[in-house]
């Protein structure tokens, strides 16, 4: 199977503080990998390097066969990315800001593929209106469809699902699993454990920058125990350490 992710000792450090200490996992073709830690674990951190928006310290990764260290941009050239908390500019309407999207990655039909994002997510009638008066839950979505808009191979997400409504989570969360089942890999972070163990085939856990787990969903939980009461444990018994 086709390994789409392969972080290899993957270091940061920022002066003293090591936000990610020696990771090393891989994420294959058509998965959906969920990187899991409390705030501060070092998942931005992670998928920062993953995208190229920051070297690492130390060790290497491969995304899609190129090293994002050497070649950020062919990365971004070829991946999604929603980064952490990030919103669309304000003064241009979704219409317009997919569009210019559309227009940097020189793809084309943009009127077709903008038109397929309004109805799959679910907010045309929100096409017109400048992102400065859009809800958190419609800006997110616009970050979605931004970043599927090339139909990559791989996405990388930063907390898909932070502060949305149920029924904008609902629709992100059919999406995700829907893009695997096409055949599309996604590697997203959370700390929210409920939608790791709904919508993750395998999780990372990290803990301090480091990895403490990295496995199947189910595996983690564990026969008949919650994902959560499993993650505590890791975690717990890491800072007793
Ligand atoms: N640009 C930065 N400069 C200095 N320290 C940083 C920077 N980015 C992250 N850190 C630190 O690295 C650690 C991991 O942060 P981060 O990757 O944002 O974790 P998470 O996304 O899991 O909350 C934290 O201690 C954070 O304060
Ligand atoms: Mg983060």
């Amino acid at each position: 199977m086709r390994q789409m992710i392969e972080a290899d000792g993957l270091t940061k450090e920022y002066g003293s503080v090591t936000a990610v200490n020696r990771v090393s996992f891989s994420v294959a073709e058509g998965e959906l990998f969920g990187l899991l830690g409390p705030n501060g674990s070092g998942k931005t951190t992670m998928i920062r390097m993953l995208t190229g928006q920051v070297p690492p310290t130390s060790g290497s990764a491969r995304v899609m066969g190129l090293d994002p260290a050497n070649d950020p941009i062919g990365v971004r050239g070829l991946v999604g990315i929603i980064p952490e908390q990030e919103t669309p500019p304000s003064f241009l309407t979704a219409e317009e800001y997919l569009c210019f999207v559309a227009r940097i990655r020189s793809l084309d039909r943009i009127e077709e593929r903008c038109d397929r994002w309004f109805d799959l997510l679910e907010f045309q009638e929100k096409r017109d209106v400048l992102c400065k008066d859009l809800s958190r839950g419609t800006r997110q979505k616009l970050m979605f469809a931004q970043a599927f808009l090339h139909e990559p191979r791989l996405a990388l997400i930063d907390e898909p699902l932070i502060n949305l409504d149920p029924i904008v989570q609902r629709t992100v969360k059919d999406f995700l699993q829907g893009y695997v089942q096409g055949g599309g890999t996604i590697c997203l972070s959370t700390h929210i454990l409920d939608i790791a163990e709904e919508i993750c085939d395998r999780v990372g856990v990290l803990h301090n920058g480091r990895l403490l787990y990295c496995g199947r969903t189910e595996e983690l939980a564990g026969a008949g125990r919650h994902l959560e009461r499993s993650f505590l444990d890791l975690v717990r018994g890491d800072a007793g350490a």
